[in-house]
């Protein structure tokens, strides 16, 4: 609960995960090493769809807009443009973040853990 207080805090106050500073600096090759619980779901080349949409230029699009993936309801009605502060919030609490949508994932509680996915995302959904 704290912490999720504390991730929501930094998410409302626009800092995201991007500030970077010595004990928070995130690390992409962790994040690479992370994305293994993603990927099983998630591929990163464009149109590769699985159990989970491909997130190939996953920065910049509209949730639920994926080509040729069919998305929840409640993952299209979000409408939310991915950037770092949302997508870090859906994948810490992705039932919290979104009630209703399929992605069958407990969340990831470790905000370090969660910047350094992002920051490998950042480069591999380009
Ligand atoms: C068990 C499979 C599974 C796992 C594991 C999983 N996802 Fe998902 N993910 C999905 C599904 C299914 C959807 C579509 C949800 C919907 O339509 O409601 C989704 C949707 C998403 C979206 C929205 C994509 C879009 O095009 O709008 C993002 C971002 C995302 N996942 C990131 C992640 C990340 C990062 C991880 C690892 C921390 C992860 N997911 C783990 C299945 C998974």
């Amino acid at each position: 609960m704290l912490r999720s207080l504390t991730l929501a805090t930094a998410l409302s106050l626009g800092l995201g995960f991007a500030v970077p500073g010595p004990a928070q600096a995130a690390d992409a090759a962790a994040g690479q090493k992370a994305y293994a619980k993603c990927r099983v779901c998630h591929a990163l080349e464009a149109g590769k769809n699985g159990v989970g949409p491909s997130l190939k230029g996953l920065f910049g699009r509209k949730s639920g807009t994926g080509a040729g993936f069919k998305y929840s309801d409640a993952m299209v009605a979000k409408g939310v443009v991915w950037d770092e502060a949302s997508i870090a919030a859906y994948i810490a609490d992705p039932k919290g973040y979104i009630p209703g949508n399929k992605m069958i994932f407990p969340g990831i509680k470790k905000e370090s853990e969660v910047a350094d996915i992002i920051a490998y995302l950042k480069e591999a959904t380009k």
